[in-house]
């Protein structure tokens, strides 16, 4: 492939926004690299989703130690592009990736403790040849651990200059408030959740994350805004060969049910009434909600990509399309 060169407008086409209460912004839509980055993945697509990324105006690149398969692979491929590609633009760029999950064998390579998460980081950092990720995540739960001990070793990460800020995932909204108080009193700069969130799935809503948000000054950034893929125009008629649902993996085409394709058709009139597509318009929605700060897309294409980040010039959304909305997808 040629040589990258960054469009010189990149800087004019998103909005960038506060993660929170903290001092670092985010680009509206962020780039995850959960699927499609890992070791039998097409390397030139994965380079060409991350330039039509970064062109667009998307800063954030998201990663954690196990993305793949095979586990670390997106990680290695990453950092290739960053030595390749994004060479001199490190300061341009917001990195994060996450411990949590298992990554191997053994009581040393799953969970919350301080010895995995932070021998989790510094491997992360190998394999993207870094000194630093922007943001250090603990990826979830972990209810066999002291939350002391997960959120110290984030707070070393950090002090140890190994990560400029702190963030949590999958954490719900009573653990939150309680990571958020231990934080604060570490001094450390605690400043995102990292959901599930989109219009076919709305617990946090239900369940005050948002609010608590805004009380308390973090950012929230969601995952899965397309529901994998589901809240787009691809699965209306049948389940095409490319997609995540028949490449068998954490989308099961027993989840695309008649009743959900129902939800779908209907939401796909809405869109096209507002001459947006599916997808755009269900990245919007969530963007649209008072605390959220990004929406963290997945790609298996540049052409997405370019599709998901081409949403600001969008009309906002009438009372009566949010109602109508609001009935086919309810907070449940
Ligand atoms: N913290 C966590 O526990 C956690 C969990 C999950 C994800 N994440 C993060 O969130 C990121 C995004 O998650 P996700 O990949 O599930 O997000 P998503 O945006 O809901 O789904 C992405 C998938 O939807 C399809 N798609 C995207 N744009 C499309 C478009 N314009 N038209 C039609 N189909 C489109 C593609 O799948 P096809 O292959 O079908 O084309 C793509 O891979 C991940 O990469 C990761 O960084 C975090």
């Amino acid at each position: 492939m040629e040589k990258y060169i960054p469009d010189e407008k990149r800087y004019e086409k998103l909005p960038y926004r506060y993660s929170g209460a903290s001092g670092l912004q985010l680009p509206g839509v962020s780039l995850g690299l959960w699927h499609n980055f890992g070791t039998n993945d097409n390397f030139d697509n994965m380079r060409a989703m991350c330039r039509t990324a970064f062109d667009a105006g998307i800063t954030h690149f998201d990663l954690a130690n196990n993305y793949g398969p095979l586990p670390g692979s997106a990680e290695e491929n990453f950092g290739k592009i960053l030595r390749e590609d994004f060479a001199g633009l490190r300061d341009q760029l917001v990195i994060s990736t996450k411990a949590g999950y298992g990554m191997w064998p053994g009581p040393y390579g799953d969970g919350g403790s301080r010895k995995y998460m932070l021998s989790s980081l510094d491997a992360s950092l190998k394999r993207m040849g870094l000194d630093y990720v922007d943001i250090f995540y603990h990826h979830r739960m972990d209810k066999n651990v002291p939350l002391e001990e997960s959120m110290m070793a984030l707070d070393t990460a950090v002090k140890s200059g190994r990560a400029l800020y702190a963030g949590i995932s999958n954490y719900d909204t009573e653990t939150t408030r309680k990571a958020a108080a231990i934080l604060k009193e570490l001094r450390c700069p605690f400043i995102i959740n990292q959901v599930r969130f989109s219009m076919l799935d709305r617990h946090i809503e239900k369940e005050g994350l948002l609010d608590l948000a805004q009380e308390l000054g973090f950012g929230i950034i969601t995952f899965s805004p397309l529901a994998q893929g589901m809240l787009s125009d691809k699965y209306l008629h049948g389940i095409p060969q490319d997609s995540r649902a028949a490449k068998g993996g954490f989308l099961k085409p027993s989840q695309i049910t008649e009743e959900k394709l129902e939800q779908i058709r209907a939401l796909n009139e809405i869109a096209l009434s507002k001459h947006m597509t599916l997808a755009q318009m269900a990245l919007w929605w969530v963007l649209h909600k008072p605390g959220i700060t990004s929406v963290l897309i997945g790609a298996s294409k540049p052409e997405q990509v370019a599709e998901n980040a081409a949403i600001f010039a969008c009309e906002p959304f009438t009372p009566d399309e949010l109602a109508a909305i609001d009935a086919i997808a309810p907070i449940g």
